[in-house]
């Protein structure tokens, strides 16, 4: 038997089941607009493989602002409007914080002990709580002057390569999540220890990709005999599951012992938890220290490289952008010294090229997805127990009602006002109970490379081989964190001095 003949024929039970709940559910209740499904597989032939962010999107005007799709039987609702997500995800927040099941990731990788992917319960919140204390507002600024100094590094580095554009930003944000969350330094590209996290990190993104592994659609696919065709995607899952519970382990390891014989570099948040739990961690305590530092890892990886990737893209395409907030850096900071964090209140203008840049680009266009706990009515639609909830932020942030000329990348449209920047960030690091813990964190981080480049650099179009300018046409990746599609960039030192303070600070500052 062929792998699709064993998946049609699971496909079929599965369906026929869940059909008949549908129909069953359907007939009695009134649920959001959507597009019609089919008997069996209901929406799921709709759903889009590529940005389904924009299609989603589009669907707006022909449904509404809450669209329901059945996937197999899977009740999702879409959301395209910030008041809906806020009415659901935020004010109600008691019933839409779980989870999605995540069969492939979470049950057979092995990632599901991590707070990011439980549901609402107690081993959750106690590791979220050690990380949203960890990073609150309070305590990071203890970060900025690595924050700093990586930011140097990376501007040092990229004004040397700047044909290692994309990979030179991944490892310097791999080096400083390492750094602030096991207080572990990795000095080069080959660190061990760096490449296994950034390589689990690559395993998190294959298996939480909704659609790459059929038995997460089909979980009574995980019970396929092994010398079933069809049934590969197991032992993949063993190898990977192997390579995550190693790393996860080693690194929990490394900043324990290291903790206790100093070479630990502090503060890192594991080390902080250890130290404030005080005694020798249980069992159980290990466990939740260990995947609390390796969700927090996974939140904080390629957001923060796709923002930064994002950013450099901007500057390319708007070059006059660019060049006013040069102008008031130089103002504010003058030419004798780096931008620091400590800086960003003087600057309305990086603020604000901060914030459209939160807004334009597509960093996490659907957020993580929520699941509802219990059955709940909202605005006469009756949403069912189990249901995913998607909120499609990029939309709330490029819906033209709201953004003039939404795809243009334009800093005044703030008018330099904060609240109006709020607006963005309020939006892009999620809702409720589960918005981004690392959000104060991650704003420090792009505010030191944004504006240390910005200080330092003329950011200029890469060349083709023939010698041709060729600017980056603003394309996406399609995943749970969106990249932009590879593009070449030309770094120029703004000044002999730009680049002196540079290479200084890479060396000593922190
Ligand atoms: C520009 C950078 C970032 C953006 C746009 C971003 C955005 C988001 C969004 C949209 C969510 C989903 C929230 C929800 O479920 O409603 C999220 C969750 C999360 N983020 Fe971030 N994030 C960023 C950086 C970071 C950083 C630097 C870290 C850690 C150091 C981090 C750690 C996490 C974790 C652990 C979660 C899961 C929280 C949970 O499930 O309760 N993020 N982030």
């Amino acid at each position: 038997m062929q792998t699709h003949d064993i998946a049609l024929i699971a496909v079929i039970i599965t369906a026929n089941w869940y059909i008949f709940k549908y129909v069953l559910y359907s007939s009695r209740k009134r649920l959001p607009p959507g597009p019609r499904a089919l008997p069996i597989i209901g929406n799921a032939h709709q759903m889009p493989v590529k940005a389904p962010w924009t299609v989603f999107s589009e669907w707006n005007s022909t449904y509404g602002e809450i669209i329901y799709l059945n996937i197999i039987g899977q009740p999702v609702v879409v959301v395209n409007s910030s008041k809906i997500a806020k009415d659901l995800l935020d004010k109600r927040s008691s019933i839409y914080s779980d989870r999605p099941v995540s069969i492939m990731c979470g049950q057979l990788v092995g990632f599901g002990p991590a707070y990011a992917m439980q549901n609402y319960g107690e081993k959750f919140r106690k590791q979220r709580r050690m990380v949203s204390q960890g990073f609150s507002v309070a305590k990071v600024p203890q970060y900025h002057g690595l924050q700093e100094k990586e930011g140097a590094i990376l501007i040092n580095n990229l004004l040397k390569s700047p044909g290692s554009l994309f990979s030179e930003v991944q490892l310097r944000v791999g080096v400083v999540i390492l750094r602030i969350i096991y207080g572990y330094s990795a000095k080069l590209a080959t660190d061990k220890l760096l490449t296994n996290a950034m390589e689990m990190m690559e395993i998190f993104n294959k298996t939480a990709q909704p659609g790459n592994f059929l038995v997460d659609v089909i979980p009574s696919l995980k019970y396929l005999p092994r010398w079933m065709p069809g049934s590969g995607f197991l032992d993949l899952a063993d190898a990977w599951r192997a390579n995550v519970s190693n790393t996860a382990r080693t690194a929990y390891n490394w900043c324990k012992d290291n903790m206790e014989s100093g070479e630990a570099e502090v503060p890192n948040l594991l080390g902080n938890i250890m130290q404030e739990a005080g005694h020798e961690p249980s069992l159980e305590e290990r466990e939740n220290f260990t995947w609390a530092a390796v969700g927090t890892l996974g939140g904080g990886l390629d957001t923060s490289s796709s923002a930064t990737l994002s950013f450099m893209m901007a500057m390319i395409m708007y070059p006059e952008v660019q060049k006013k907030a040069q102008a008031e850096l130089d103002a504010v900071i003058g030419t004798e010294r780096l931008p620091r964090i400590s800086d960003r209140a003087h600057l309305p203008y990086t603020r604000s090229v901060v914030a459209e840049l939160l807004r334009w680009a597509s960093i996490g266009p659907l957020g993580l997805p929520h699941t509802l706990r219990e059955d709940d009515v909202y605005e006469g639609y009756h949403l069912s127990k189990g249901t995913i909830v998607i909120a499609n932020i990029w939309h709330m942030l490029h819906d033209p009602e709201i953004y003039d000329s939404p795809m243009e990348f334009i800093p005044e449209r703030f008018n330099g006002d904060d609240a109006e920047m709020a607006k963005v960030s309020d939006l892009v690091f999620g809702f409720g109970r589960r918005l981004c813990p690392g959000k104060n964190f991650a704003e420090g981080t792009l505010f030191a490379n944004i504006s240390t480049a910005l200080a330092t650099c003329r950011m200029l179009p890469g060349k083709n081989e023939k010698g041709e300018v060729v600017l980056p046409n603003n394309a996406y990746t399609t995943g749970i964190t969106s990249f932009p599609e590879p593009y070449t960039i030309n770094l120029l030192p703004r000044s002999a001095q730009a680049a002196a303070l540079l290479a200084e600070a890479s060396v000593t500052a922190e």
